[in-house]
């Protein structure tokens, strides 16, 4: 279903509306000379993936002639809240966001939506019954990746097999979803158990030290699913230090398929990885583009994504644009 989408306000419109006292300050329209002002919060630069998708929001802005105002929120809600919120008071067109965590935003939601400054959600989605505070949401579909990820592991494993988990951010919508979208498939196979399932926070550090505790309390394990590439990538590194061999005697599944991802697949350190495609830049840019002149754009915009064995990674990897 498609949203109406009603904020090119006029600076007329603008003014009855603070003068009403609805609170806010207004916003919407694009500046005297066309330009368009976007505040995106970033959520950090925990992974090799976030880097990419800054870069491709940072050129696409440029080329499409689009005023980008950028914050990165260390991983933490608080900052991307006052990113936010300073963003509504300098009356941007549009504001952009990948939230840290699914939950927590209405508030400061809300307080954009009165000042009539609309919302487009980019990667991550929020958990709000109220769909009016934003736009759009423009990502992919993490269900999906963590069943793709099983449905590799329920085609591959001959036998029983012990799985370890490396969750990403806990109450970020990527772990959450690829945590269920894995599950869902893999119990049509009772054999397959995940034994241990601990956050690494989607960084390689955190992933690297979660792995080492799994191998000491954890022993016979068959195989990792990591929530990302970089978690992958320290989870190599344990192995390595436990005198094993990634890919042969622990088995890694990842999701991303950043360079170094595919590079390990490539080498055989790594099985399996689902995609999640970070080049969201060009497709914000025309979203928020649409919402700022008052056209309708979809309520949901799904990335298109595939998967890597190691062959295809092979074939791949000298087009890898990140
Ligand atoms: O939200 C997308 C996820 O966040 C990516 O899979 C991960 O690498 C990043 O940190």
């Amino acid at each position: 279903m498609l949203k109406k989408i009603t904020i090119a306000l006029s600076a007329v419109a603008l003014a009855a509306l603070a003068a009403c006292g609805e609170g806010g300050s207004g916003g919407a329209a694009a500046g005297d000379d066309g330009t368009i002002t976007i505040g995106f919060a970033q959520v950090g630069a925990e992974s090799g993936w976030r880097t990419a998708n800054t870069k491709s929001i940072q050129e696409a802005a440029e080329a499409a002639g689009i005023e980008l105002k950028f914050s990165d929120a260390q991983q933490r809600q608080e900052n991307q809240i006052r990113a936010i919120r300073s963003y509504v008071q300098q009356r941007v067109d549009v504001i952009a966001f990948s939230p840290v965590v699914e939950t927590g935003w209405d508030t400061v939601l809300l307080e954009a939506k009165r000042a009539n400054i609309p919302v487009i959600l980019t990667d991550r989605a929020v958990d709000s019954d109220d769909t009016s505070l934003y736009e759009t949401f423009l990502g992919s579909d993490f269900v999906e990746e963590g069943r793709k990820a099983g449905e590799w592991l329920v085609e591959n494993a001959t036998g029983p097999q012990k799985v370890v988990e490396l969750q990403g951010t806990t109450g970020a919508a990527p772990a959450i979803d690829r945590k269920e979208g894995f599950e869902e498939v893999i119990a049509s196979r009772p054999d397959i158990e995940i034994v241990a399932s601990q956050t690494g926070d989607f960084t390689r550090s955190g992933g690297k030290q979660v792995m080492e505790a799994f191998l000491r309390s954890t022993p016979d394990i068959d195989v990792v699913y990591a929530h990302n590439d970089d978690m992958g990538l320290g989870a190599i590194e344990a192995i390595k230090a436990a005198g094993k061999v990634p890919g042969k005697d622990i088995k890694i599944i990842t999701v991303d398929a950043v360079k170094a991802g595919m590079e390990a697949l490539a080498a055989g350190e790594i099985n399996f990885i689902v995609e999640c495609n970070p080049l969201l830049g060009e497709q914000l840019m025309e979203l928020a583009k649409k919402v700022v002149a008052g056209e309708e754009v979809p309520e949901r915009v799904v990335t298109e994504e595939t998967t890597f064995t190691q062959e295809e990674a092979k074939a791949a990897l000298p087009d890898r644009q990140y």
